[in-house]
């Protein structure tokens, strides 16, 4: 089953069952009355390290969640080297046994699913609905993983011998693959990354994001308890200058598998470029500038259901999120007053909470900066809805979903990460220009179309280089397997993640060429 078809996604909890609710935040009550500690683990051990860090609730700044430790860079060097002398085996371990391995950390992390959540809530501030979905995205991409190595990993390819010769192809892991991944999904991007590498034979050192180191320990607890061998996969929490950066000029990383900013793509990028040893891929999925088209023929209230989810949900913190709403004049006006209404009924507070349909950003950074864009588009461009934050929110870092009118796509000079809109109107006749002006963003991410009529749906989809297009629906939460992701230009370098052929960018190819 080259296409993994009879594989099911996770199934997840059901959030409209009240005794499933019920049960759900108790174990992610008693998740959190433990006292959280976490740190380096290298070798399969549990470490201290450098600095001890405080990690407070994003929701709530004065409430400690537990303490972390940074790595050291004598730490790295020991993973390092540990991972050099591990991946050869690893390699050679049977793709089914490595499968196999990822599979039980798919059942451990669903089994553990109201854990993860106390850590996903507590350290990221994600909502009970986002944490859902992180962990079962969690474990789809384990399960997605396993599958398409025992698919293609565990026999080689034959090929045909015109010369009389038995010739093969096979797929092979190349060393040690670095993973560099976001605080915005700091599960599900995080176990991706390095279920993918180890699924095709490597061995890994993850460096999670400074946020969400936590969680991270978690998700490698698990995968050693599942049977990953200790010196096979390594955790080195810390910040990218002194942990990420001298990994990135080591020749002896064989890869480097990174989701973040388009700015620190580049540099890694340079970074491999200059050093010495072997070129290695860079797999980089990085930001969008996301639009979504609305044409006099789309159904209004899924415009507005779906714009809501797309720019609103996780606090806008998706590469995937809606950024720049594109309405066709003759409708603007009235889906204007409707999403104002639909903005108004957003409940902004509390992720541990059902009724909480937005959450806090991650961090005071992300919070100020948010505001600072506000501030900027207060001035220079005409707000739509700027509500005032609800009272309850004033200890964390919670941001109010906001949107605001622009004259166009090019008024906005990079992402801007978290819950805020931007509305451009346009005319019929003018939509080759408004294409043009995506397309000129020079991102590729994701895409919105809504529209009843085929020819514009076609028309959209053919101009603009993007990864993802979602047609009459959101644009947000991609399935794993189902609807691979990833974009192009900025946004990205592919394969996609969730992808047939993600693997591929982690392995080498060896043929094989027996004279018989
Ligand atoms: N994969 C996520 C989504 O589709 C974005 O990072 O929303």
């Amino acid at each position: 089953d080259l296409f993994g078809a009879e594989r099911k996604n996770a199934a997840g909890i059901d959030l409209n069952d009240p005794r499933a609710v019920t049960e759900l935040q108790q174990a992610m009550a008693s998740a959190a009355a433990e006292s959280w500690a976490a740190g380096p683990i290298v070798g399969g051990v549990a470490q201290t390290g450098s600095e001890r860090r405080i990690v407070t609730n994003p929701a709530d700044r004065g409430q400690v969640v537990g303490e972390i430790f940074w790595a050291t860079p004598a730490q790295a060097e020991d993973a390092l080297s540990r991972a050099q002398r591990a991946a050869f085996a690893w390699n050679a371990t049977p793709a089914a046994e490595r499968a196999a391995c990822l599979e039980r950390a798919a059942n451990l992390m669903s089994a553990q699913t109201p854990r993860l959540m106390a850590f996903c809530q507590r350290e990221a501030g994600k909502t009970l609905a986002d944490g859902i979905a992180e962990v079962r995205e969690a474990v789809d991409f384990l399960r997605y993983y396993a599958a398409r190595a025992r698919a293609e990993f565990a026999t080689p390819l034959s090929l045909p011998g015109p010369t009389g010769e038995r010739n093969e192809i096979s797929l092979q892991g190349r060393g040690v693959f670095l993973c560099i991944s976001p605080w915005n999904f700091p599960l599900a991007i995080f176990t991706g990354q390095i279920s993918a590498a180890l699924a095709a034979g490597n061995a890994v050192i993850a460096k999670p994001a400074e946020q969400t180191g936590m969680v991270a320990a978690e998700a490698v607890r698990m995968l050693h308890q599942a049977g990953v061998p200790g010196d096979v996969l390594h955790l080195l929490p810390g910040d990218g200058p002194t942990i990420a950066a001298p990994l990135v000029s080591d020749p002896r990383i064989a890869g480097v598998a990174f989701t973040g900013s388009t700015e620190t793509a580049r540099i890694i990028n340079q970074a491999l470029a200059a050093r010495e040893g072997p070129i290695v891929p860079l797999i980089a999925e990085t930001g969008g500038q996301n639009a979504m088209l609305v044409d006099s023929t789309a159904l209004p209230e899924q415009v507005v259901e779906d714009v809501i989810t797309s720019a609103f949900q996780s606090a806008g913190q998706r590469c995937s999120a809606l950024r720049v709403l594109f309405l066709q004049e003759d409708v603007a006006d009235k889906m204007l007053t409707m999403l104002k209404g639909a903005m108004a009924e957003l409940v902004v507070g509390d992720p541990a909470l059902l009724s909480t349909d937005v959450g806090p950003v991650i961090d005071e950074e992300a919070r100020q900066m948010l505001e600072a864009h506000k501030a900027l588009m207060a001035r220079e461009a005409k707000p739509i809805y700027e509500p005032a934050l609800p009272a309850t929110t004033a200890a964390g870092s919670f941001v109010a979903p906001a949107a605001y009118e622009i004259a166009g796509i090019d008024v906005l000079e990079r992402e801007v990460f978290g819950p805020i809109l931007h509305v451009v109107r346009f005319r019929a006749d003018r939509l080759d220009q408004v294409l043009d002006s995506i397309a000129n963003t020079g991102y590729g991410l994701t895409l919105g179309v809504h529209s009843r009529i085929d020819a514009t749906v076609e028309q959209v989809y053919r101009r603009l280089p993007v990864g993802n297009a979602y047609v009459n629906r959101n644009i947000i939460g991609a399935v794993v397997g189902v609807q691979p992701f990833g974009g192009q230009g900025l946004s990205g370098t592919g394969p996609k993640a969730g992808g047939p052929r993600y693997l591929h960018r982690f392995a080498t190819e060896k043929t094989l060429s027996v004279d018989t």
